[in-house]
């Protein structure tokens, strides 16, 4: 059996009290939603937190919680959701001083991770989706692989990804489909960002009216 990870408390008021935008970056393995979130940064000033990369930083660590994560990535499957929201919660609280809103890179990966961070943290205020197809999002991952390092670029893993995001993330879109901004993202990456800027525009629009 699975060993217990130890959970921790956090006092999340700091940041309802704060009111910033909520956004979450949703898509395949390989849509784009780094590279997105990358441009985003630079033209808004958000706050990038990418569950996927805080995984990572937390296996490059060595801590306990660190050790027991590795070999679920490299299955391409997802990390347990206690894991993931503490992550999420340490670095928004460490953020949030300084912060102009947050881009929740890859969550939620399943409905249930929506609702709980909706419940435990605050709501998200729009989702951003980039949608490719698995032949492009394989593409751009094997071709990554040629030197990223990472454990789950390989084509078996690529092919469980995908699964995993078919069967469990993709009905995240249908269910939040009222807070949903779908992009297509196969384009070259500065025109797929020209629809995402509307968007993020209206949003700030919205937010000084
Ligand atoms: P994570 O790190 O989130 O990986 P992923 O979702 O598989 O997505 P990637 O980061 O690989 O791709 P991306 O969409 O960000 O694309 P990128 O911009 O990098 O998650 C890894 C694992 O961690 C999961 O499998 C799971 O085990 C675990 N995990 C993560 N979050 C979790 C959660 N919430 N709950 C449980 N477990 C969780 O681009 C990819 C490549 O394509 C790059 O080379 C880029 O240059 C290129 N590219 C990007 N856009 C374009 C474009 N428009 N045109 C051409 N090339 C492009």
């Amino acid at each position: 059996m699975a060993e217990q990870i130890a959970r921790k408390e956090y006092d999340l008021s700091p940041l309802k009290n704060a009111n910033l935008p909520m956004i979450w970056v949703l898509g395949g393995p390989g849509s784009g939603k780094g590279t997105q979130c990358d441009l985003i940064v630079k033209k808004y000033g958000y706050t990038h937190l990418s569950s996927g990369d805080l995984l990572r930083a937390e296996v490059a660590s060595g801590s306990e919680r660190g050790k027991q994560l590795n070999a679920i990535m490299e299955k391409g499957e997802l990390v347990s959701l206690d894991v993931v929201m503490d992550l999420l919660k340490e670095a928004i609280l460490a953020n949030l001083p300084t912060s102009k809103g947050f881009l929740i890179d890859g969550y939620p990966r399943d409905i249930c991770q929506g609702e709980i961070f909706e419940k435990e943290i605050v709501p998200c205020t729009v989702i951003l989706f980039f949608n490719a197809s698995d032949e492009t999002m394989k593409e751009r991952l094997l071709s990554r692989g040629k030197s990223s390092g990472r454990v789950d670029d390989n084509e078996e893993t690529i092919m469980k990804r995908l699964k995993t995001f078919h069967d469990l993330s993709a009905p995240v879109v249908e269910h939040y489909k009222d807070k949903c901004k779908t992009f297509c993202a196969e384009q070259p990456p500065e025109q797929v960002f020209c629809g995402v800027s509307q968007c993020l525009d209206a949003l700030q629009q919205q937010a000084c009216a």
